[in-house]
């Protein structure tokens, strides 16, 4: 997004929250529908719902965030009522992309892409909202000049270093948590994920302590999580993150938090979205390591066309059984979906006949799964 264009977006919903359109969790002294037509030039004033229902609203009384991955159409096409709704509805924000080493490091060991980034941490502070970081150690979307250079293990741990501090130190004081490192465990066998990934191949594990303790020193107030999924149900993959993680305590690594990613699938016989009980339990036996517990990816998708109602119901189950599960353990702070809209959403490309699988249709419309989310969280 060019400069100019950011610095508008910041401008106008900055305005929006001065005004009281909205991004305060306590919700506008004026209504929105009034101050909108005070200043009817502002487009991105959003007239309903009421704030009192709104995600964030609710949210905040239950003193948990309540977040949104932007993508593409954030920093692209950029609707308004596409920013209207994440401002109003979300008091946490983490980019789905441009974050990542691909997106951010992508031209050369010392160039560094700002522009999008800072343009989403603008519009976060402009709106009440925390940010989320994501990711710094990951086996995918790592550029070119990276993965196409032999590095040794020393050399290696400075360009690890040098990205993490440069990043982390970048948003120093304005990134609440950051996804320090991004599925380290392989699935089924809970070993050392290696294959594809740089850091695993060339340094070994102990790129993971490294990044956990590179970070705190450059920002030792944000909070330093792993990040991961299918770890929600008991299982072998589970196991290996306590153990890492437990392991990482033991050695005085700093970890703040984990994160469950949590993209489930309905499957046809039901299966597939775990249950509040099933949730409290894994929260509770990470949160006895003295972790914050954050839910970072949540979608829940169905088949495509052609979803059953039951098939439906049990997608709207699993939304509120996250909620509620999260509400009932005080380690857990955040939920975050990964996406606002299906349309934007990642799940069609990788799951072919899937989808449908967050809060938002691609008019903004509000689904059973936002009413959902919205009931579990204490509103109508
Ligand atoms: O940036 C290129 C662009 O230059 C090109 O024109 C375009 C054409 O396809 O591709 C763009 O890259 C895409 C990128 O998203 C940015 O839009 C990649 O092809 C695409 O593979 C990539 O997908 C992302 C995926 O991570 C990569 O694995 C999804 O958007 C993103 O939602 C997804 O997020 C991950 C989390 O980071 C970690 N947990 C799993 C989650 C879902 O896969």
């Amino acid at each position: 997004m060019p400069r100019e264009i950011a610095i508008s977006r910041i401008f106008s919903l900055t305005l929006c929250a001065v005004i009281a359109c909205g991004g305060s969790d306590s919700g506008p002294t004026v209504p929105a529908e009034k101050t909108c037509q005070q200043d009817p030039s502002q487009s991105k004033c959003v007239t309903t719902p009421p704030v009192t229902t709104m995600l964030r609203s609710l949210a905040a009384a239950k003193s948990r965030s309540f977040g949104v991955a932007v993508d593409a159409t954030f920093f692209g096409t950029n609707p308004a009522a596409y920013d209207t709704v994440v401002a109003h509805e979300f008091n946490m924000i983490v980019a789905g992309n441009v974050m990542k080493w691909s997106s951010i490091h992508r031209d050369g060991r010392y160039q560094y892409r700002w522009t999008n980034p800072d343009a989403m941490v603008a519009f976060a502070q402009a709106n009440g909202m925390k940010v989320r970081g994501h990711t710094l150690a990951w086996y995918q979307q790592n550029p070119a000049w990276l993965t196409s250079t032999t590095w040794n293990p020393e050399t290696l741990k400075v360009v690890l270093k040098e990205h993490v501090d440069s990043v982390v130190g970048h948003y120093k004081g304005k990134v609440a948590a950051w996804d320090i490192v991004n599925e380290a465990i392989n699935d089924g066998s809970g070993t050392l994920r290696t294959t594809g990934s740089p850091w695993a191949t060339t340094i070994g594990p102990s790129y993971i302590d490294l990044a956990f303790k590179e970070a705190r020193a450059a920002d030792p107030a944000t909070q330093l999580f792993y990040n991961d999924y299918n770890l929600e149900f008991p299982g072998v993959k589970q196991d290996s993150a306590f153990a890492m993680i437990s392991g990482m305590k033991a050695r005085g690594v700093p970890i703040d938090g984990i994160g469950f990613q949590s993209h489930f699938q309905v499957n046809a016989d039901g299966t597939g979205v775990p249950s509040k009980d099933v949730l409290v339990a894994t929260f509770n036996r990470f949160a006895a390591l003295g972790l914050k517990i954050h839910i970072t990816e949540l979608d829940i998708r169905v088949r495509t066309p052609g979803a059953t109602s039951a098939e439906l119901s049990a997608q709207t189950q699993g939304f509120s059984n996250v909620v509620s599960a999260c509400l009932a353990v005080s380690a857990c702070e955040a939920i975050v979906v990964w996406g606002l809209n299906d349309g934007e959403s990642w799940i069609p490309g990788t799951f072919p006949g899937y989808g449908q699988a967050l809060l938002f249709d691609d008019s903004f419309g509000k689904k059973a799964t936002y009413n959902a989310v919205s009931a579990a969280l204490g509103g109508s």
